[in-house]
């Protein structure tokens, strides 16, 4: 079954709208051979953008504004919500256009990050339609939520998107991807982290979120990118990064938190907000939450 095929019983423009973003990625998935390297501009966090971040951003931006499927744009790579007063609908979304941009220069995965909201995107996860990622690994994969399972696509030779898993589900599994540096742990996270060693659980970390919490989705385990020493707010970005991946790890079984509570409970203060990010397992989420319990007391 095709993707299109497999969206038809969704809302119309919410189907449209990915299958859009599907095509977008198309494009994306065949731009990296020609666009390495960095570009000369930072984004608002301050980070150098790479060539890749700033044309997929374009690429994404202009196609969804012209689509007229769009009304409410948040783009990681823009400093505001874009608006289009002209759209027909009144889909909000929130795009992460390369995440794991580090990674392009040695090749390892990257992928594209989006939720979907109607109206508003500055609301908690919990309030979103529906999120999306596209993997740009040895196949190019498309992941999407509308809270009716997690269903996964690759694309063919042809360019059109398959299923290759429907209904995916989180299994039990003894992975680990920790994001900081581990000099700079907070004690309770320190002690999360070596109860989790302890255990036997394997160390995986790319750098990438969306190739990280792909594995954690199929195999099981837990990804972290914790607040540490000097960022008690964490790296990661609650609109564009944290809400997405965990809505659909949380889709399929799983759950999402900041160390303390849901984190999809968490209503965004600004676009720009970081929060930090434990995204897997039940029991791998209870166990950070609990521990931060026991020494808040
Ligand atoms: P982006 O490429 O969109 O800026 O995101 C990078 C993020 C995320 O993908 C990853 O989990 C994390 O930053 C990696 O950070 P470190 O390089 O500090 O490990
Ligand atoms: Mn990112
Ligand atoms: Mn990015």
């Amino acid at each position: 079954m095709n993707l299109e095929t497999h969206l038809s019983r969704h809302d119309e423009d919410v189907k449209n709208v990915i299958l859009r973003i599907s095509e977008v990625a198309k494009t994306i998935s065949g731009g990296f051979a020609s666009r390495q390297g960095a570009s000369d501009s930072s984004n608002v966090y301050g980070e150098r953008q790479s060539a890749l971040d700033v044309w997929a951003d374009e690429l994404l931006i202009s196609d969804l504004r012209d689509s007229g499927l769009v009304r409410y744009l948040a783009s990681e790579e823009q400093p505001d919500v874009l608006t289009f007063p002209d759209s027909a609908t009144d889909l909000g979304l929130t795009l992460d256009p390369l995440d794991g941009s580090s990674l392009i220069g040695v090749n390892l995965s990257v992928g594209t990050i989006v939720g979907i909201y109607r109206g508003n995107v500055l609301c908690p996860g919990n309030e979103l339609l529906g999120a999306m990622y596209v993997l740009y690994g040895p196949l190019t994969t498309l992941t999407y939520c509308l809270k009716e399972g997690v269903h996964e696509f690759a694309m063919d030779k042809k360019g059109v998107f398959v299923l290759l898993k429907e209904n995916v589900t989180l299994p039990d599994g003894k992975i680990y991807g920790p994001g900081a540096l581990r000099r700079d742990y907070l004690p309770a996270h320190r002690a999360f982290i070596e109860t989790l060693e302890e255990e036997g659980y394997k160390l995986r970390y790319s750098g990438s979120l969306v190739a990280d919490v792909h594995q954690i989705l199929h195999k099981g385990g837990v990804f972290t990118y914790p607040a540490f020493a000097g960022n008690e707010r964490g790296k990661l970005r609650l609109l564009f990064e944290a809400i997405p991946m965990g809505f659909i790890v949380s889709q399929a079984g799983g759950a999402a938190s900041d160390g303390h509570r849901d984190l999809l409970s968490i209503k965004p203060e600004g676009v720009c907000q970081r929060v930090p990010v434990y995204i897997g397992g039940k029991r791998e989420i209870d166990l950070i939450v609990d521990i931060n319990k026991e020494r808040s007391v």
